[in-house]
């Protein structure tokens, strides 16, 4: 395994314990992010997203780690958050250059990921991640990050 690999296979405990200082759901979302954003160089912005606490079919911007994003306020089915949010499906872009229905939040982002976290079911927010690099997020970042949006759940 190569040293990134082992940083990312290593992330799940990590956020573990960062959910085990119990301090407050925003201020762990956001010390994930840090996390996830200063481990692995080629995640270049790490957020999340929650669903409107009115109802609506929207995804409101929660804490994040990056560059500021004009997308503050994303409905359900547009973009690759929309996507995720709608399908509750984790959405993985390899090349953003070939996804149609896709928001650009800075011109330099290359691949994306967004994985739904689900509480018994219900959506309650989602992992985005961009990186800077074609193919910069793959399947192996697939499973890690969706292992931690499973612990993640237990938040909401
Ligand atoms: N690219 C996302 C929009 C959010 S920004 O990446 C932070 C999308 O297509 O939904």
């Amino acid at each position: 395994m190569n040293e990134i690999r082992k940083v990312v296979a290593g992330l799940p405990e990590k956020a573990r314990e960062i959910i085990a200082r119990k301090t407050g759901r925003d201020a762990v979302l956001e010390q994930v992010c840090r996390l996830l954003h200063d481990e692995v160089p080629a995640y270049d912005w790490v957020g999340f997203y929650l669903p409107d606490p009115d109802g609506r079919r929207e995804l409101v911007l929660g804490p994040y780690v990056g560059e500021p994003t004009e997308h503050i306020r994303i409905p359900f089915g547009r973009g690759i958050c929309g996507q995720s949010a709608d399908t509750l499906k984790t959405v993985l872009v390899e090349d953003v250059t070939s996804e149609s229905n896709y928001l650009a939040c800075s011109p330099s982002v290359r691949s994306e990921i967004v994985v739904p976290v689900l509480k018994e079911g219900d959506f309650v927010a989602e992992l985005d991640i961009d990186s800077h690099r074609y193919a910069g997020i793959g399947a192996t970042d697939r499973k890690i990050l969706e292992q931690i949006c499973a612990d993640l759940s237990d938040l909401f």
